[in-house]
């Protein structure tokens, strides 16, 4: 018989959105009549821009036409996108990112387990608690970790708790570790990272020679000037940072899959006989070699991001979930709760009223007033006691769901 991979085994439960949706189907057979307002995976509700819809169009067209068909693209994007992000993205910004530094793909989620390929097995990974789960999931399938204990903590990662107390941003580790995730405007809390405290860790990188795994996939929220968007714009961070971003929140792509990592060429990690590798050769034989490419339709949608109706219409897009987060801050602060995030984030990260559970809550808000929100546990021990909601929903629900919680739950 086969063997299996038993790191697979390591796992706790079913990865946390499908357990959400699992529990939500089965309350909503046994209340088919329940109309359930979904705040609670982070998936966009507003149409794709008129300039990406026309872009695609355009491409099928054509796709219709021999001497404009396309097979095969570059493995790691068509080079008219490319160029586009590193001017608009990076180098408006002054950050020093050339287009062949940038790889299209299919999805940040997917690129922020990917990445784990080119890495070896014996680094020191630190994560924040609370986490996106995708990056602990990802080493324990790849073998990084041994067991988790009882508070679902992975033995061998390094947990940097966040909490109310440190500004919801983690300390620096107090050892030395070689791969660090962080992800800003963050997900699940909503906050964001100044200049200084990303020059903190770029330092620190610097220092221990490690490298920072840096989700960006918010970034189009951030409204505050003085905020980095990029860990580029640190100076120092092209020779310890890789940088992952999406098109899927600012532009709608959840389902049309686009996203792109950057992996500077002057970043470099260590062969096990000592001699330094440049890492970008490494992720760009990867992807030649296990990928295939973003297909061509998706990227002229992506490419039109980038021009001046796109970025238009991207504006408004951001621009309404931020009123959505508003909305659910102003409301549920009214209701008594304590909330954070939600302002250059789509995240409200709120703390559970009465010293209930974070399931607790999320049982509370599904059967009194058929909310659906993701529990704080749900992306690490130390999210114990809090609930995300998320701003990606229509006006009309969003709107709904907080006279719901105002008018049925009074936590003053
Ligand atoms: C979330 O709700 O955390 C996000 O939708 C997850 C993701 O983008 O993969």
């Amino acid at each position: 018989m086969a063997r299996i991979n038993d790191n697979y085994l390591k796992l706790k439960a079913g990865y946390l959105f499908p357990e959400i949706a699992r529990r939500v189907n089965a309350f909503a057979q046994e209340n088919p009549d329940a109309n359930i307002i979904k705040l609670g995976i982070g998936d966009v509700t507003e149409p794709l821009p008129q300039a990406c819809r026309d872009a695609m169009t355009n491409a099928i067209a054509d796709m219709a036409d021999r001497s404009s068909f396309k097979g095969y693209g570059p493995e790691q994007g068509y080079l008219w996108l490319r160029e586009k992000i590193a001017v608009n993205d990076f180098q408006s910004r002054g950050c020093a990112i050339s287009p062949d530094e940038i790889f299209i793909s299919d999805g940040s989620k997917c690129d922020c387990g990917n990445i784990l390929d080119i890495f070896g097995k014996d680094n020191k990974i630190a994560v924040t608690d609370p986490v996106y789960p995708v990056y602990v999931d990802t080493n324990v399938m790849a073998g990084h970790t041994g067991e988790a204990n009882d508070k679902g903590e992975y033995e061998g990662l390094v947990y940097l708790p966040i909490s109310a107390n440190n500004d919801l941003t983690a300390q620096l580790p107090t050892e030395s570790v070689d791969l660090i995730y962080l992800c800003f405007p963050n997900n699940p809390t909503g906050a964001t990272a100044t200049k200084e405290y990303l020059e903190s860790w770029v330092n620190y990188a610097q220092k221990n020679d490690a490298i920072i795994l840096f989700d960006a996939a918010y970034e189009a929220f951030i409204t505050d000037t003085s905020l980095p968007h990029s860990i580029y714009e640190i100076e120092g961070a092209r020779e310890c940072a890789i940088e992952f971003r999406s098109f899927s929140k600012n532009a709608g792509f959840t389902g049309t899959r686009c996203a792109l990592t950057v992996v500077p060429k002057t970043l470099k990690g260590k062969a096990s006989d000592g001699s330094e590798v440049e890492l970008w050769k490494l992720w760009n034989r990867r992807q030649s070699t296990k990928f295939n490419g973003v297909s061509y339709i998706v990227q002229r949608g992506a490419e039109a991001v980038y021009s001046d109706a796109g970025k238009a219409q991207i504006n408004e897009l951001v621009s309404f979930y931020l009123e959505n987060a508003q909305i659910i801050r102003e409301e549920l602060t009214k209701a008594g709760l304590t909330v954070y995030g939600g302002v250059n984030a789509p995240y409200v990260w709120v703390k559970t009223p009465e010293g209930l559970s974070s399931w607790d809550f999320f049982d509370k808000l599904l059967h009194h007033v058929n909310i659906v929100g993701t529990p704080g546990s749900g992306f690490g021990a130390a999210g114990e006691g809090y609930f995300r909601l998320s701003a990606f929903n229509s006006r009309d629900n969003v709107i709904e769901a907080m006279k719901r919680i105002t008018t049925n739950m009074n936590f003053n």
